[in-house]
Parts: structure tokens; C-alpha cells; sequence
């Protein structure tokens, strides 16, 4: 079946199962939250992206469904999470009916979302990375400590918005963060997200389109 909905994933219990159980592990470990919130958001960036760029109605909806399961993986454990978690949603979305086409696409954009060194496989898996990227959030830190806090935390937690811009027509696809300078000085963001901003990179390259950074409306990149 080629109509299998975001609907039906979200709904699904063992999915939520799965996924609470990944934020359950992470929280475990004192790392940032993993769990719905984080599916739901690359979820609807991946669609967003896909919806800027005029694909079609399918396409959106599998880049929406791939984004909210691609941690499905970390309710095993997090160091081969994107391989676990392509075999998990192809047992589900085989039991949900998907066909073979469209639960390959699924499997190759969880698979490989981490993959750091090369160009997305397709436009589903460059939307996914758009999506995961680019969540930076004050809301995904766990700890109510301010003090004594390492770097990723901080980042996370100095920054009140995170908007991800796709301009077709002028093909940039930009990052815009608000962040509290007061938290973390703008040269510890370049520190932890440089890697993170190349993957962003080659993920809007598979676009045709440049990534640029804006942080408290100055452009860094
Ligand atoms: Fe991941
Ligand atoms: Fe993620």
C-alpha cells in the first residue's frame, strides 16, 4: 500500500512504546531529549522542506514519517541506533503495509541520517538531516542545573528559537537561531556545531541550495 499516513505512525502504540523507551535511554545517560517531541519536530521540518522544495504530496508524507521515526533506533542503545532503527520501522511499516518501494526509502533515510561524510542517498534522507539537524532547543534540556554544565548542554540551552528558512527560489536553505549570548559566547556554538553544520550542508547541497547560518540575525555562513 502506497497511503500509509503520519497519522497511522503516530497513532501506532508500539511506536510510542519504542520512542519513549529512546528518550527513556537518553535521559538515563543525562543526554537531551530524544523522544516525541524531537520525532514530532524533525517530523514536520523534513515535510516542510520537501513541501518548500515542490515535491510531491507522497514524498512530503514519507519525508514526515522517516523524520519522526529516524531515532526510533536509540530505544535499543545509541551507537548503532541508525541501522537498529531501520530494521525496527521496516518490521513495523511491514506490518502496517507499506510497500517494499516506499519502506526502502524509510529504511535508507533512518539508516544513514547519521552518516556525516557523504551526500544523502535521496531527497527523503537530506530532508530527515534538515530536520535533526537543526533541533536546538532550550526545551530538549533535561536538567534544571545552570551552573557545571558542559558545552552541548549549554548551547541547547542558551538558544530560545531555531527556524529553518527554505527559499526555492533564491535556493538557500538557512538556520535561523535566537540565542541568549549570556549562556554561550557565539565561538563555543562553532566549536560543537561545526560538524554539525557541514552535515547540514551537504544535506541543502543534495538541494541544489546553500546552507546559511544566522545567529541572533548576524550571517556566519
Ligand atoms: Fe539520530
Ligand atoms: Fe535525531
Amino acid at each position: 500500500m502506497d497511503n500509509i499516513t503520519l497519522s497511522a505512525i503516530v497513532n501506532d502504540p508500539y511506536i510510542k512504546t519504542y520512542l519513549e523507551a529512546a528518550d527513556k535511554n537518553f535521559a538515563a545517560i543525562g543526554y537531551k531529549e530524544h523522544g516525541l517531541r524531537h520525532a514530532k519536530f524533525t517530523s514536520k521540518v523534513a515535510g516542510n522542506v520537501l513541501s518548500h522544495l515542490n515535491y510531491s504530496k507522497r514524498d512530503i508524507e514519507l519525508a514526515r514519517i522517516a523524520g519522526y521515526l529516524h531515532d526510533i533506533g536509540n530505544s535499543i542503545e545509541r551507537h548503532q541506533q541508525a541501522l537498529s532503527g531501520a530494521i525496527i520501522a521496516k518490521r513495523i511499516l511491514d506490518r502496517l503495509g507499506m510497500s517494499y518501494n516506499e519502506i526502502l526509502m524509510i529504511m535508507s533515510a533512518v539508516g544513514s541520517h547519521e552518516e556525516k561524510d557523504m551526500i544523502p542517498n535521496s531527497h527523503i534522507t537530506a530532508a530527515v538531516i534538515l530536520g535533526d539537524k537543526t533541533d536546538v532547543h532550550h526545551s530538549r534540556v533535561r536538567t534544571e542545573k545552570r551552573t557545571g554544565l558542559d558545552k552541548h548542554t549549554r548551547v541547547n540551552l542558551a538558544c530560545k528559537n531555531s527556524f529553518l528558512r527554505v527559499n526555492a527560489k533564491e535556493k538557500t536553505v538557512s538556520l535561523e537561531l535566537t540565542t541568549d549570548t549570556e549562556i554561550v559566547d557565539i565561538g563555543e556554538y562553532f566549536e560543537i556545531f561545526l560538524e554539525r553544520m557541514m552535515h547540514l550542508k551537504k544535506a541543502a547541497r543534495y538541494f541544489d541550495c546553500m546552507f546559511v547560518l544566522y545567529i541572533n540575525k548576524n550571517k556566519f555562513l
